[in-house]
C-alpha cells in the first residue's frame, strides 16, 4: 500500500518511546568497513534506508545481518571490495558514506554519485575536496566517483560549509591515515558525536568533537565493538509536534533532551506547555497557540529536518509566522500540499510566510520527501475529515512504525 488515511480531530494522549536515530545508524554502519572482526549495533531503527545500507555492506564483501530487537551484527573479514553497487547507492544519498571508509581501508573506492530526497541539488564537492586534501586522486566518470591513493596523508581540511556528511566521511577516512589530521569548520550535530564514539571505542584517536575543529590521529587498525545508537531527535520531535498540533498530551521517552533544545525553544515560543525530565519530554497542546519565526541552521540551530513538521503547526497558529530555510534550496514542497488542505502559505525564495488559519480540511496529498511526509500526516491529524496521504515509500525511509506509534497515542491512521 502506498497511501495512508488519517482521520483528523482526535487529540493524542499517552507515552511513546523514540527509536534509534536513522542519521546516526547510517554512518555507524558505514564505519564498520573500517572495523575488523565483529561489531554489534543496538537500537538500529528498522527502516528502508537502513536495509539499503545493509545491502551495500553485504555487496562490499562484509556479512551483515539485521536481527530482531533492532540489532545489527556485522562481520568484517578485511576483504572489502572497491566498487559500491550503482542501483543501491543512487537510491540514497547517505550511501556515499561508504566512500571514505573504502578509500581508507583499500586505497581505491569506486562509488556512484549518490541520490536521495528531492530537496535540492545536494552536491558532494565538500567531501571530495577533503579526500583530495588527504591525498586522494579523484576521477568522475560514467556516473561514478573514483578515489585512489597509494598512501593517504594526514592533512588540515577546511570545510567550506559544516556539512554533516562530509564531516563524517572525512573523520572515518582520516582515522586510518598515519599522522594528525584536522577537520576545521566541522559540523556539530549529535550524530557526529555518536560516530566519534564508536570509532574511539574501536581504537581511533579523535578529539575536539562538538567543536568546530576535530583532531584525528591516525591508527593502523580499528577493531569491532558493541555500540548503542543514539535516539532519533527528528522522530522524537515529530511525535511531540503530533501531541501539540492535536491539542493532546503526549510524552516521548528515551530521547536526548539536549539534542531537542532548538525544537523546545520554538514550541515554547508557540506557548505550548512542556515538562522536561532527563530523557523525557511531555507536551501539552492547546486550542489556540502563537506562531513563531524559524530559521533553519546547522546544529545547534533549528534543524532543517523538523522544518516541514513545524510548518504544519504554524499553519494553524495565531498570526503570521515566517520560516527561512537556509540548508536546502528546495525544501518547501510540503507547503503547496498544506495549502491544498486550507493552509495559507506563501513562498518567496527561501522564505515561507504562513498566515495561521482556523482549520485545515482533509484533501488527497502527496509526499515528496521524507520530512514533508511527516508534515502532511501531522496536518491530517489536525484537519477536519479523512486525509489520504500518498507516497508512503518516502516515510518508510525514515520513520520506524510511525502509523503504529500514532495509533498507540489514539490516532486513527489506517490504509
Ligand atoms: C544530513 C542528514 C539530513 C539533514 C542534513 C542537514 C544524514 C543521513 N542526513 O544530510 O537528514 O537534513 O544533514 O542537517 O545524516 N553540501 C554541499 N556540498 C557537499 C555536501 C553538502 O553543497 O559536499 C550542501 C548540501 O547540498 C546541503 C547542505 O550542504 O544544501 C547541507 O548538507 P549536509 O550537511 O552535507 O547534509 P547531509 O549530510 O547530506
Amino acid at each position: 500500500m502506498d497511501h495512508l488515511k488519517v482521520k483528523g480531530g482526535i487529540p493524542l494522549h499517552g507515552t511513546v518511546s523514540a527509536s534509534g536515530s536513522k542519521n546516526s545508524a547510517l554512518p555507524l554502519l558505514a564505519s564498520t568497513i573500517l572495523l575488523d572482526g565483529e561489531t554489534v549495533l543496538y537500537n538500529v531503527p528498522n527502516l528502508s534506508d537502513i536495509s539499503v545500507m545493509i545491502k551495500i555492506l553485504n555487496s562490499l564483501g562484509m556479512r551483515v545481518e539485521a536481527c530482531p530487537d533492532n540489532q545489527v551484527r556485522i562481520w568484517n573479514e578485511k576483504k572489502i571490495r572497491h566498487i559500491a553497487p550503482y542501483d543501491l547507492v543512487t537510491s540514497m544519498r547517505a550511501s556515499f558514506f561508504v566512500a571514505g571508509p573504502i578509500l581508507a581501508k583499500t586505497g581505491f573506492a569506486k562509488v556512484p554519485l549518490p541520490g536521495g530526497c528531492l530537496i535540492g541539488s545536494r552536491p558532494i564537492d565538500i567531501h571530495l575536496k577533503g579526500f583530495a586534501d588527504l591525498g586522494a586522486e579523484i576521477k568522475l566518470q560514467n556516473g561514478f566517483v573514483e578515489l585512489r591513493a597509494r598512501k593517504l596523508k594526514a592533512a588540515r581540511i577546511y570545510l567550506d560549509f559544516p556539512s554533516v556528511g562530509a564531516t563524517e566521511n572525512l573523520m572515518m577516512a582520516a582515522s586510518l591515515v598515519e599522522g594528525v589530521s584536522y577537520i576545521e569548520n566541522a559540523a556539530l550535530e549529535p550524530e557526529i558525536d555518536d560516530l566519534a564514539d564508536i570509532l574511539i571505542k574501536a581504537g581511533a584517536k579523535i578529539s575536539g568533537v562538538g567543536t568546530r575543529c576535530i583532531k584525528i590521529e591516525g591508527v593502523p587498525e580499528l577493531k569491532g565493538v558493541s555500540h548503542h545508537v543514539i535516539p532519533d531527535r527528528v522522530e522524537a520531535g515529530t511525535l511531540l509536534i503530533a501531541g501539540a498540533i492535536t491539542g493532546g498530551d503526549v510524552t516521548v521517552t528515551n530521547l536526548n533532551v539536549d539534542h531537542l533544545e532548538p525544537l523546545i525553544r520554538k514550541l515554547k515560543d508557540c506557548q505550548f506547555g512542556l515538562t522536561i525530565k532527563e530523557n523525557t519530554i511531555r507536551v501539552i497542546g492547546k486550542k489556540e497557540f502563537c506562531g513563531a519565526t524559524i530559521e533553519t541552521l546547522p546544529f545547534p540551530g533549528f534543524p532543517t529536518d523538523l522544518q516541514a513538521q513545524m510548518m504544519a503547526i504554524l499553519s494553524v497558529a495565531k498570526g503570521t509566522s515566517i520560516v527561512k530555510e537556509t540548508i536546502f534550496e528546495n525544501r518547501f514542497m510540503h507547503a503547496y500540499e498544506l495549502n491544498r488542505m486550507g493552509a495559507d502559505i506563501k513562498i518567496d525564495g527561501n522564505h515561507a510566510f504562513i498566515t495561521g488559519v482556523e482549520k485545515l480540511s482533509a484533501a488527497p496529498v502527496k509526499i515528496t520527501d521524507l520530512r514533508a511526509g511527516a508534515a502532511l500526516i501531522l496536518a491530517g491529524l489536525r484537519a477536519e475529515g479523512i486525509t489520504v496521504v500518498h507516497g508512503l515509500k518516502h516515510l518508510r525511509r525514515g520513520y520506524q512504525g510511525l502509523p503504529e506509534k500514532l495509533g498507540h497515542l489514539g490516532a486513527s491512521v489506517f490504509v
